[in-house]
């Protein structure tokens, strides 16, 4: 039976090399803003994975949250089936009974960004709380730390903001402000593995940092997404709540970990009742697979050169545009090191041409364009009529629905794609100077 699983796994590596293509045409072959970059050991793995029939989260899973762990320097990893499933447990962790008088309440404000993803920020809506949304900054698109403390109310009581397109927020001022203020900091981290603040990773500053494996990031699991934290007690409640919101922590299959399985007496359960049975959280199921752990365990022995490429791929754009009319071009945080998710460019309002021309053009030359997420989230029909406050006028957050629009970096994309993503830029913008 082994030597049969070697063979199998020979011929899925033969597969592989027989399968990859190759070949670039300009204005024919997609340049594409992102996707996962795949080698022969990925599929390996998720072959082995599907051999040994690891089908729910077991033994790939762990290691991953391990190693994942280790390479954050952090004490715990949970992973998710998605990175909107980390926000969604990272920012309900923070409502549990366990945290006693510094749990968040209905009513209770989070201060977030307006230009962002959705999913950042509706855990907060799911979870009776109310966003408070600042406006960013254009070329870094962050949000500055005196913009954050401005909306710090009365009823404040955490601070979730994503890294945007990977470039890092002051995150180590932004923790600081937020330990003096008291409130909880939560790092959405899903576009920014690897990027470092201050020489310190991000996901490391705050209380709880969460990533996205989705193939459009870093690494990918195909989905899968994770909450990481250094603080133990936020860690069980994260665990609880993704597992059913159960009080035990054996892991399926696996019995008494805890020594007490009949010997504890909870609400008001007779004594002894199974602990694997006890529910101390209203919980969900947010789990992943060892077939997406198995992928994301050999995705991460790749993280670094991932985070290299995307270094080059960026700065070779920034450099290759350097001077373009009516175009403002990205700008890293000051005292940062990107690992980019994409590359922002914002037109102009003196450009004799609109945002959409210039997008539709680059679309027709086969450069793939994403806008900047939401733009601005308060303006999309599905935040009409909720609750929110904001504090202090959007207009950069409106500038970015209007003109912004990111292209791609990822590690697939080779120097002659990126040169074309220039040229075509350059041709239109100079053509309209
Ligand atoms: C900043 C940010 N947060 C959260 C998410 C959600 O991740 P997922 O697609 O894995 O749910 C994304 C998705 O791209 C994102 O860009």
């Amino acid at each position: 039976m082994g030597n049969d699983k070697t063979e199998i796994l020979d011929q899925v590596r033969a597969y592989h090399q027989n399968n990859v293509t190759s070949g670039f045409i300009p204005g024919v072959t997609p340049v594409m803003a992102s996707g996962a970059v795949l080698d022969e050991n990925d599929r390996v793995a998720l072959v082995e994975a599907a051999l040994d029939m690891r089908i729910a989260a077991g033994v790939s899973s762990r290691r991953f949250e391990r190693a994942l762990a280790k390479y954050f320097g952090l004490r715990k990893a949970h992973l998710t089936n998605s990175g909107s499933s980390a926000n969604l447990l990272a920012v309900s962790a923070l409502t549990s009974h366990q945290l006693e008088d510094s749990r968040l309440v209905p009513g209770d404000e989070v201060v977030t960004v307006a230009a962002g993803f959705p999913t950042t920020v509706n855990p907060i809506l799911q979870n009776g709380l109310v966003p408070v949304f600042v406006d960013v900054e254009l070329g870094t698109y962050n949000a500055s730390v005196e913009r954050i403390e401005q909306a710090i109310g009365p009823r404040t009581k955490a601070i979730m903001i994503a890294h945007a397109l990977g470039n890092p927020f002051a995150v180590q001022e932004m923790a600081q402000l937020a330990s003096d203020r008291g409130l909880f900091l939560i790092e959405d981290n899903c576009d920014a593995l690897g990027s470092t603040y201050r020489g310190q990773l991000t996901g490391t500053f705050g209380d709880m940092a969460t990533e996205s494996f989705y193939p459009a990031h870093h690494i990918t699991m195909g989905e899968g997404g994770c909450v990481l934290t250094d603080n133990m007690v936020l860690a069980r409640i994260v665990e609880s709540m993704r597992d059913w919101g159960r009080d035990c922590w054996c892991e399926p299959g696996e019995d008494n970990r805890c020594f007490k399985r009949f010997e504890q007496q909870m609400g008001t359960l007779p004594e002894g009742y199974d602990h694997k049975y006890i529910f101390s959280h209203i919980g969900y199921n947010l789990k992943s697979t060892d077939l997406q752990a198995a992928l994301g365990l050999n995705q991460l022995t790749r993280i670094d050169d991932f985070g290299t490429a995307r270094r080059h791929n960026w700065a070779r754009l920034r450099a290759g545009l350097d001077g373009v009319p009516h175009l403002l071009l990205p700008e890293p945080t000051p005292d940062s090191d990107p690992s980019w998710f994409g590359f922002a460019i914002t037109v102009l309002d003196d450009a004799p041409f609109a945002p959409k021309e210039l997008i539709d053009h680059l679309e027709s030359a086969k450069v793939a364009t994403r806008r900047f997420f939401a733009g601005n989230l308060t303006r999309h029909p599905a935040y009409q009529e909720r609750e929110f406050r904001v504090s202090g006028p959007l207009t950069n957050s409106d500038t970015m629905a209007e003109a912004t629009f990111w292209i791609g970096v990822f590690p697939g994309l080779t120097d002659e794609m990126l040169d074309h993503s220039i040229a075509t830029l350059t041709e239109f913008a100079t053509r309209h100077r």
